[in-house]
């Protein structure tokens, strides 16, 4: 205990930290709020929150149209947010950088627009058995309108991605490969640079769905050589409703448009219509500036933290505590134990059902996830219907943990 404590203390002053969130100095049902629902999405600190208020209390106007004051103003914070997200991906150009509502949208613009160009009948589209339902459904729908294969790598019962087995998937008819960086159910990290190199070498190109990794590990879409990467601001102490789709520049521009709309053309007459260059002709409609100007002050946030690995550091040493308290209660089961993971753990409790277990968490204060995660693939491979997740910030401290698990302890010795 001691030593994780100095391990914690050497990287982050997570008391310190906690101050920037005002909804974390609240009581919930009359206890101090402990939030482990970090997986769900992240709370947000003071200047995130700032910035939208700011936003719309001295500059809303909409941009890339007026030639204004206050649309030049919105304009350019705007603008200003994708070259620090390009930047923060290490992407070669701001064209590759698309705003879209999510990670959700993001895989749907690549699944509908990637799909509709290049995907026949016969082709096969490979995810895995580790992904959420947005990284699933997309596919299923564009490769039952196209007549295409959708296969999915095995998980083992470790949480990890059979790698071999993935070997076998692919096949000259394979046109894409995607694939969580990071499992949102079990924390898992996937070897996802071998997994691009791999699939490339078979001719298909690779989606990462980075919803659960970028805030985490650090993002260098070049250094991966995937083709498309896919995040949402609001796992990363930004808003919700906003999200990035990095694209490699040919591949975008060889794809059609996903919605079409104001702001996406060039010209358009009632016979024909031309679209616009990158990245604008994936950006149909007024987009949600507000919450794009604030993402740009959840990455400040976030740069401010320090090293990626400091923070992964320091939530795995929380991770890692509460694995070994939580391994000492009878009938408890630790699902996803894989060899590389982010602060996430998921667990079952022989004899009690996760919703129990999560709302009398909750009556302490506590908050985590129940449920199947919307991984209802992966809760099946396991056999189950559901865990109770608990997924740790920079913000979360030992002695949370220490308070979850005898809680969780005291409930499971009341009604098991
Ligand atoms: N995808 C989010 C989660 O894992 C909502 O909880």
């Amino acid at each position: 205990m001691s030593q994780l404590t100095e391990h914690i203390d050497s990287f982050l002053n997570a008391e310190k930290v906690r101050q920037l969130f005002p909804v974390l100095g609240q009581k919930v049902n009359g206890k101090e709020l402990i939030y482990f629902d970090n997986a769900a999405t992240t709370q947000k600190p003071q200047n995130v929150i700032d910035a939208i208020s700011d936003y719309y209390a001295q500059y809303n106007a909409n941009i890339h149209r007026g030639l204004h004051s206050l649309a030049e103003k919105a304009t350019a914070a705007y603008e200003n947010t994708r070259k620090t997200i390009r930047e923060f991906i290490q992407a070669n150009e701001v064209e590759e950088v698309i705003f879209t509502s999510g990670t959700t949208e993001s895989i749907n613009l690549v699944a509908s627009a990637f799909g509709r160009k290049f995907i026949n009948p016969g082709d096969e589209v490979i995810i895995s058995e580790l992904e959420h339902h947005s990284n699933i459904v997309p596919w299923q729908m564009i490769c039952e309108e196209k007549g295409a294969d959708l296969k999915a790598i095995p998980v083992d019962e470790k949480g990890d991605l059979d790698i071999h087995a993935f070997r076998n998937l692919l096949s000259e008819n394979t046109k894409i490969v995607a694939i969580n960086h990071v499992s949102n159910s079990l924390g898992t990290i996937n070897p996802v640079k071998n997994i691009i190199e791999i699939a490339h070498q078979a001719g298909a190109v690779v989606l990462l769905d980075g919803a659960q990794a970028s805030a985490h590990i650090d993002i260098d879409v070049k250094d991966l050589n995937c083709d498309f990467y896919a995040f949402s601001a609001h796992k990363l102490f930004g808003p919700t409703g906003v999200g990035v789709l990095y694209g490699k520049r040919d591949l975008l521009e060889s794809m059609s448009p996903y919605q079409g709309g104001g702001e996406m053309i060039k010209e358009v007459s009632l016979e024909k219509t031309t679209y616009a260059d990158l990245p604008y002709k994936f950006e149909a409609g007024t987009p949600n500036i507000a919450d794009v100007v604030a993402f740009d002050e959840a990455i400040r946030f976030v740069k401010s933290l320090g090293k990626k690995e400091n923070i992964l550091g320091y939530e795995r040493s929380l991770l890692d505590f509460a694995t070994e308290l939580l391994k000492q209660i009878p009938g408890l089961k630790i699902i996803g134990e894989a060899n590389e993971k982010i602060g996430v753990v998921s667990f079952i409790v022989e004899g009690l059902h996760h919703f129990d277990i999560g709302m009398m968490l909750d009556a302490k204060g506590i908050a985590v996830r129940t449920g199947h995660h919307c991984t209802q693939p992966l809760m099946q491979s396991f056999g189950i219907d559901g865990t109770v997740r608990a997924s740790f910030s920079i913000y979360n401290t030992l002695d949370e943990v220490s308070i979850f698990v005898e809680s969780l302890k005291e409930i499971v010795e009341k009604w098991r």
